[in-house]
């Protein structure tokens, strides 16, 4: 049997340790492993070659993905992904896995529609929005980049008497900031899933400043567009001075976790074994209440990811 794997949209730590063990875990098991290089646009140019370990060594702790990646917009065209069922067919490869968000598995099940490709999609991004899994690959690592930004900042924060707003990524999502604010100490935090309350919060912080607090963290969410607002009400409201860092893509880079390495192990593992001993595959597996199973894509795309409560309410104060 042969198996490719590809990466596909935004990067994430993880992706090489899954790589990696996805060609390892072929070897053992009698297939033959692919790559397939530059995400959709390589299936359509046919960017696919054989596995070799030496691939796949040295890269268990680069961030990233060596196979890269690319957002494809001609596999929405039925024309580009004939194109790349015939490079599969000529490499023989009956199955796939794919590294990416829910975007990039829609992109399959249409494939699959077509073709009758079965895959396994493995819950990839930074912004932890996939609807049906508690957790996508790349996150710890993405929290632990922010926590290390925030800890930093933090420094001239204190010696300067300042405030400031940290802008993380996520899209629509604000489990990034959430986390992060609740494992920072952040004294505000600014996300879609929780209507902010500046007046409250500004009651609240003036207190806290007449009674000797001189600095301040707020994290706040790309999804809000709210950080200029923020940092104004900072200097107008709060009367501390403020600066604004926008985190930008370093919350995509950087090695890999402990936690990141192992689970992308485990999503490799558990979607090769589904794959060789199932048959009509066209499903995302997913990592519910601290164990794996497998979704259809259809599911995921009707579904939308809600931040679980317990955090929520945790984050309440920072937000109203
Ligand atoms: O989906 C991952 C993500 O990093 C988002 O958090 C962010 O909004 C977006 O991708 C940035 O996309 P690009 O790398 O195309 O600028």
């Amino acid at each position: 049997m042969n198996i490719a794997i590809f990466t596909s949209g935004g990067d994430c730590a993880g992706m090489n340790p899954a790589i990696k063990t996805f060609v390892e875990e072929c070897y053992t098991r009698n297939i033959t492993p692919y790559l397939i290089y530059d995400g959709l646009e390589g299936l359509i140019d046919n960017n696919i070659k054989k596995a070799e370990h030496s691939d796949v060594s040295g890269i268990i702790y680069r961030g990233g993905t060596v196979l890269r990646s690319s957002r494809s917009k001609r596999f929405f065209d039925h024309e580009y992904r004939l194109q790349a069922y015939d490079n599969l067919k000529s490499h023989n490869i009956e199955k796939l896995i794919v590294l990416g968000g829910d975007g990039s598995f829609r992109a399959l099940d249409a494939f699959y529609e077509d073709f009758g490709i079965d895959f396994i999609g493995i819950p990839s991004t930074i912004d932890n929005d996939i609807y049906g899994t508690d957790y996508c690959l790349g996150v710890d690592t993405a929290l632990n980049v922010i926590r290390e930004a925030i800890d930093d900042i933090r420094d001239t924060a204190s010696s300067f008497k300042r405030a400031f707003v940290i802008e993380t990524m996520g899209r629509e999502c604000g489990y990034l900031a959430l986390v992060s604010a609740l494992t920072c100490g952040a004294e505000v935090c600014i996300i879609p899933e929780i209507p902010s309350n500046l007046h409250t919060l500004g009651e609240k912080l003036k207190n806290e400043v007449k009674e000797g607090r001189n600095y301040a963290i707020a994290v706040v969410a790309e999804g809000c567009g709210m950080s200029k607002e923020v940092e104004q009400w900072f200097e107008e409201e709060i009367g501390l001075e403020a600066r604004i860092t926008t985190l930008g893509h370093i919350q995509r880079g950087g090695n890999p976790t402990v936690y990141d390495r192992l689970i992308a192990s485990e999503f490799v593992i558990y979607a090769l074994d589904k794959l060789i001993n199932t048959a009509n595959n066209h499903h995302a597996i997913v990592y519910k209440s601290g164990s794996f199973d497998f979704i259809d894509i259809q599911t995921i795309s009707e579904g939308k990811y809600t931040i679980k409560a317990e955090l929520l309410k945790m984050g309440q104060t920072l937000c109203v």
